[in-house]
């Protein structure tokens, strides 16, 4: 697994989520998928991220102690408390046990927990700093950059610097005449290898030196993404004495 993935032994995962990704990706630290996820190659996740219903780009980076596609607890019920819609929270204990949840989801209703339809998406080139709240159904724009803290409520453009509670656009990230040659050139498509030579510190001559390659019908990297396993249950070894 090695050659897809760095720091595998970091994932977690809710009930049976599946993670899903197109290899490289590299996670540095905790990282918990809280439902069906798939994220794209060359993306970094620094330590205690949470992806509770989102999936992200290519070349992204992820800052520390971020939650994406953050859902919740029920704003219109009688409580915010589990026991009305999850057995498995508090049944365990006997003042639970015989308690009676409603099925949050019944009749097609939208729901409050981390699935259905509405996920966030965190584009490509996108970087979150630490301790970033996307809430869930928001699209991040690709090279979009959001500043530490930030709450993402709306989408975000690409080729914005982000910030604030809720986050709002703090300047452009670059000209726009450059962002447009960016979008439209799409770098993430290809590998890091297919990259050498182009000046990455200067984006506009990085656009003009990408610009004839692509149009030469340079081939986009396209790995596939491959499912991440869980990593084996520890043996636990009794000895009798
Ligand atoms: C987004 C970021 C890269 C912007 O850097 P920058 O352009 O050098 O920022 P500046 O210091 O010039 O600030 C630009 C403006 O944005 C504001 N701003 C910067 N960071 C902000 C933040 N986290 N929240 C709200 N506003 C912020 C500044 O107050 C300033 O506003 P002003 O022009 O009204 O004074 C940086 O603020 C940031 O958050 N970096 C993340 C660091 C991090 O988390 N690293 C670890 C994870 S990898």
């Amino acid at each position: 697994m090695d050659e897809h993935i760095r720091g595998a032994q970091h994932v977690n995962r809710v009930g049976a989520s599946r993670f899903l990704v197109e290899p490289p990706v590299r996670v540095l630290g905790r990282l918990l998928i809280r439902s069906d996820t798939r994220v794209g190659c060359f993306t970094e996740f620094g330590q205690h991220v949470e992806l509770q219903a989102a999936d992200v780009g290519r070349f992204s980076e992820i800052g520390n102690n971020s939650t994406v596609g953050a859902t919740g607890h029920p704003l219109t019920w009688m409580g915010v408390s589990a026991f009305q819609y999850k057995k498995a929270t508090w049944g365990w204990h006997q003042a639970a046990a015989d308690s009676e949840v409603i099925d949050p989801e019944a009749g097609g209703r939208q729901s409050f927990r981390s699935v259905g339809p509405d996920r966030a998406w965190i584009g490509n080139d996108v970087w979150l700093g630490a301790g970033v709240v996307v809430l869930r159904g928001v699209t991040i724009g690709d090279g979009c950059i959001v500043a530490a803290n930030a709450v993402v409520t709306r989408d975000l453009p690409p080729y914005t610097i982000c910030g604030g509670l809720p986050a709002r656009v703090l300047r452009p990230r670059v000209p726009d005449e450059i962002r447009d040659e960016l979008l439209d050139l799409r770098w993430w498509r290809f590998s890091p290898n297919q990259l050498a030579g182009i000046p990455f510190d200067d984006p506009a001559a990085a656009v003009t030196a990408l610009r004839p390659r692509v149009e030469a019908g340079l081939e986009p990297y396209d790995p596939g993404f491959v499912e991440i396993p869980r990593p084996a249950p520890v043996k636990r070894r009794f000895f009798l004495r």
